[in-house]
């Protein structure tokens, strides 16, 4: 009922950094969707419980009892974001109106196997929203993929509906690369109608270079800060042709990837070396990887389906100042672009999208794209789990 709401979006990628929280003051729904960025703050996961969030994500044997106290864990460390990010924005949590929180996705399986006698595809994100309702008050939104996969899709990507309100051109054709331990691209030609949209994951983005950084440095690093590494080294080109040679990149949209496609094992080529092979042209690789197949998938699958001016980058690997070089040369056709460009950090869009997406539930609209998910149609996406201001959110009650 409220003209504009305060919202806070959640995110957990599969990078397993840490916790994205943004506050967004959102007008409106829709199409007609004007948002505000008041406040981002990120919440790193501390070594023990990301240790244990890569256990479960790798595929590793654990127990349903790791697997329910993580999803508590999660929801508990969600909330705590959530007052961070209140006290660094100087708001009182009663300000709130909603919250979207995507999960921790610790399973993605998009394309069914046979499972018990059925074809069975199946997701699952952890971090109990009912911990964030409780402490915090505020409605919960969560779980957004399930209902797509039920109807049909493969319960990602879901940003591109978030892309298509926010960077739609009547004259620019947009390309929006989000680049966060998957890389994901949303094509959106000029003058768009929504069924033009197209999306899908190209394949790694930081996943194999944090691996890389990681068991070189012990832990020491966490990641190839602006590319330095990666910069003074040189592409080992058998390497390089062995991982490009993986059947992902082949196959056609709609595609979904995860650490399942692209993490331990993938990278296990990068580091199953006999000592002969120096750091520094190993995490140039695992770049150059990431930016050759960013590269094939736009040249090969989405330019000649469309017309593209600007390529605007987003994700963590936003930053990676050698990442974007190389995207640059192997891109020239591009205007290329961040989405702080367009006043959204990089760091915080996703987290801004499921605040967007929490926004349109509430609303009643669908959120999925069908023609990027390859969903049969949209729909209402997410599970509502109500905190103490659900009935000043119904109108109910006046604040
Ligand atoms: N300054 C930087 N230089 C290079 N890479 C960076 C920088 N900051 C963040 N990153 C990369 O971004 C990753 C986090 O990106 P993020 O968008 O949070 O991904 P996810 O959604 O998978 O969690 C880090 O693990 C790191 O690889
Ligand atoms: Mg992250």
């Amino acid at each position: 009922m409220k003209e504009s709401r305060l919202v806070v979006g959640l995110m957990t990628g599969t990078s397993l950094d840490g916790v994205d929280a943004a506050l967004v003051e959102i007008i409106g729904s829709g199409l007609l969707t004007q948002i505000k960025l008041k406040y981002f703050y990120s919440v790193p996961f501390d070594s023990k419980v990301r240790d244990q969030l890569l256990r479960v994500a790798s595929g590793r044997l654990v127990s349903a009892q790791v697997i329910s106290h993580l999803n508590f864990l999660l929801g508990i460390l969600y909330s705590e974001a959530v007052f961070k990010l209140c006290k660094g924005a100087r708001i009182d949590l009663h300000q709130l109106d909603l919250i979207g929180s995507h999960g921790q996705t610790i399973f993605h399986q998009s394309e069914p196997s046979v499972f018990c006698g059925r074809k069975i595809a199946s997701t699952l994100q952890i971090g109990e929203p009912s911990f964030l309702a409780e402490n915090t008050g505020v409605t919960t939104i969560s779980d957004f993929r399930p209902r797509d996969m039920a109807a049909g899709g493969k319960g990602a990507p879901l940003i591109p509906y978030v892309d298509y309100i926010l960077f739609r051109d009547l004259r620019q054709g947009r390309v929006l690369l989000n680049i966060g331990g998957i890389a994901n691209v949303t094509s959106i030609p000029a003058s768009p109608k929504i069924i033009q949209v197209r999306a899908f994951d190209t394949g790694p983005g930081n996943m194999p270079i944090d691996i890389v950084v990681r068991r070189f440095t012990q832990n020491e690093k966490k990641f190839d800060h602006r590319g330095e590494i990666a910069r003074s080294g040189k592409v080992i080109p058998t390497l390089l042709e062995d991982l490009l040679a993986d059947p992902y990149f082949a196959l056609k949209p709609p595609k979904t990837a995860g650490r399942e496609q692209f993490g331990e094992h993938f990278t296990s080529k990068l580091l199953d070396q006999d000592g002969s092979r120096c750091f520094e042209d190993l995490v140039c690789t695992a770049t150059e990887v990431t930016a050759q197949s960013v590269a094939r998938a736009i040249t090969e699958l989405v330019l000649p389906q469309a017309h593209i001016d600007q390529l605007i980058i987003s994700g963590g690997g936003a930053y990676n100042d050698f990442l974007l070089q190389r995207l640059r040369a192997l891109l020239p056709q591009l205007e290329v672009l961040r989405s702080d460009d367009f006043g959204i950090p990089a760091n915080a869009k996703e987290a801004v999208g499921f605040a967007i997406l929490a926004n349109e539930t509430l609303n009643l609209h669908s959120g999925n794209i069908p023609s990027a998910t390859g969903a049969r149609h949209p729909v209402v996406l997410g599970k509502v789990v109500c905190g103490n201001n659900y009935k000043r959110l119904r109108g109910i009650v006046k604040s």
